[in-house]
């Protein structure tokens, strides 16, 4: 095992630029000679921007550098084999989904899952049964799903191969996952954990435990949320034998892109040093709290937490906006002031904040001319709908195709029909119904409710002042 001091990907590519190396291969840049003037600046960076050459290794059948990396990796976050991505966690969870589960097997999914975690099971031809998590009553936001509901999942479906989990939440929300393995492998169950949000976790005690250490057998993180890593980048993790390590190889080698970015490959392996040198010198939360309370004392409001048993990350700020407001009028009116949040909500926006030592650049006079210039307006809002009125507690997914057309319709008179294509709140990916699914009535009303306070979402068509989503036809008889 080399040194954690070392950083194999970046040394070798650095190694390779020393040498001033003659271009004759792709990509057809040439090290950055030949680029397109508007993007000067990126002359620094497009030495770096490698292929698959002599002596950089290969992402997909590694041997020198990268499997360095990727040993090192395993060793800083707990596994006993990492693989390093350059098509997100999206990419891992497709991979580790396909790893794991066989066409037709049964497998329970947390509801409010990311869309590659839908796609994935659909690609494995696996059938889903859903779980809802369950929900904070004061914030109506996932706090993961139950030890109780498994229960119940495998009363009612004994022969459930496995559960996939999200945790944390994109709020940093994290589920008690070492009851739910040792109830899953209990049941000769696999449990996947989807933690796209807690690839900086290994590096504190005094952040939320890591699902690996709680006994998770196959881990997706994103490197690029959470930790100084660029965008795309990130690390699946496998620990134990329950799920095949060639199974996941495979699926990688059919997944990913035949020409990995080394741009993303430095990056994981910067990334992995920075985590082992916080892990080394320690990471300080104290001054993040004092300025978590000099921001509360500009809005004049605590900053939302959870109930009191569910591990929050320190780094995830839930900003309450002010009565009569919603998220994403405040989120508007910080991007006035040049300040762009991770997400808004109903209530509030998230900002998703640097694991550093120093202080944190957040522009406070900005802040408070932006809660300054919200008059108070005598208008209670209605709460946002909860997510236990838009999913059962339990169901199974509709997973073969049916037969049939499809057409598309007003999002008003789409109850009663089934959905020909997800419709995904964005951000945060979460899929408000799935192909196949049936549409109420409550889905519709939480949709128009998104739509009309400047929310997102994907696979509908907008036209003025209207919106169209896909259904199948009805069927006839
Ligand atoms: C919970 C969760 N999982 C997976 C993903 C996909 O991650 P990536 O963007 O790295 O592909 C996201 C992206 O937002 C996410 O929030």
């Amino acid at each position: 095992m080399g040194s954690q001091q070392d950083q194999p990907i970046v040394r070798m590519v650095q190694q390779h630029i020393t040498g001033r190396p003659v271009s004759l291969h792709v990509p057809g840049h040439k090290n950055g000679t030949v680029f397109p003037a508007s993007l000067t600046e990126w002359e620094k960076i497009l030495p770096y921007d490698l292929t698959e050459i002599a002596g950089l290794d290969d992402l997909h059948e590694p041997e020198e550098g990268i499997a360095e990396a990727e040993h090192l990796a395993a060793e800083v976050f707990g596994a006993a084999k990492t693989w390093f991505l350059i098509n997100g966690s999206t990419a891992g969870n497709l991979a580790m989904v396909m790893a794991a589960f066989s066409p037709g097997d049964q497998v329970l999914v947390q509801r409010d899952a990311h869309k590659s975690v839908m796609n994935a099971v659909k690609l494995a031809g696996a059938r889903a049964v859903f779980a809802r998590p369950e929900i904070d009553e004061t914030t109506q936001l996932s706090i993961g799903i139950s030890r109780e509901i498994l229960a119940d999942a495998w009363a009612r479906y004994p022969s459930l191969k496995g559960v996939i989990i999200t945790s944390p939440s994109y709020e940093g929300w994290s589920s008690d996952i070492s009851s739910l393995a040792e109830f899953v492998h209990g049941h000769n169950g696999v449990l996947l954990v989807d933690e796209a949000h807690g690839a900086h976790f290994a590096a504190s005690p005094q952040l939320p435990k890591e699902a690996l250490a709680q006994g998770a057998d196959v881990v997706v993180q994103s490197a690029h949320k959470m930790l100084p890593a660029l965008t795309m980048s990130a690390y699946l993790h496998a620990s134990g034998s329950r799920v095949s390590r060639e199974r996941l190889s495979y699926y990688l080698r059919m997944l990913q892109s035949s020409s990995p970015s080394y741009l993303l490959l430095a990056s994981l392996d910067a990334a992995r040093h920075y985590v082992h040198t916080i892990q080394h010198k320690g990471w300080c939360a104290e001054q993040l709290s004092v300025q978590k309370q000099e921001l509360e004392a500009v809005i004049g409001s605590r900053l939302i937490q959870p109930p009191e048993h569910v591990a929050a990350d320190p780094l995830k700020w839930l900003v309450p906006v002010p009565e009569g407001y919603t998220g994403w009028e405040v989120q508007e009116a910080l991007e006035q002031e040049d300040i762009y949040s991770e997400l808004a909500g109903s209530s509030y926006v998230l900002w998703a904040l640097p694991l550093t030592n120093g202080r944190i650049d957040i522009p406070l006079k900005a802040v408070r001319r932006v809660w300054a210039g919200l008059e108070l307006r005598d208008v209670k809002r209605a709460p946002s709908f909860s997510m236990s009125e838009l999913f059962p507690r339990l169901s199974e997914g509709a997973w073969e195709e049916e037969p049939g057309g499809e057409e598309w319709i007003l999002l008003e008179s789409a109850e009663g029909r089934n959905a020909a294509a997800p419709l995904v709140p964005y951000p945060p990916g979460i899929p408000l119904w799935l192909e196949g699914e049936y549409v109420d009535v409550e889905r519709i009303r939480y949709a128009r409710d998104l739509l009309q306070n400047g929310g997102r979402l994907q696979g509908g068509r907008k036209e003025d002042d209207r919106f169209f989503v896909k259904v199948k036809h009805r069927k006839k008889g």
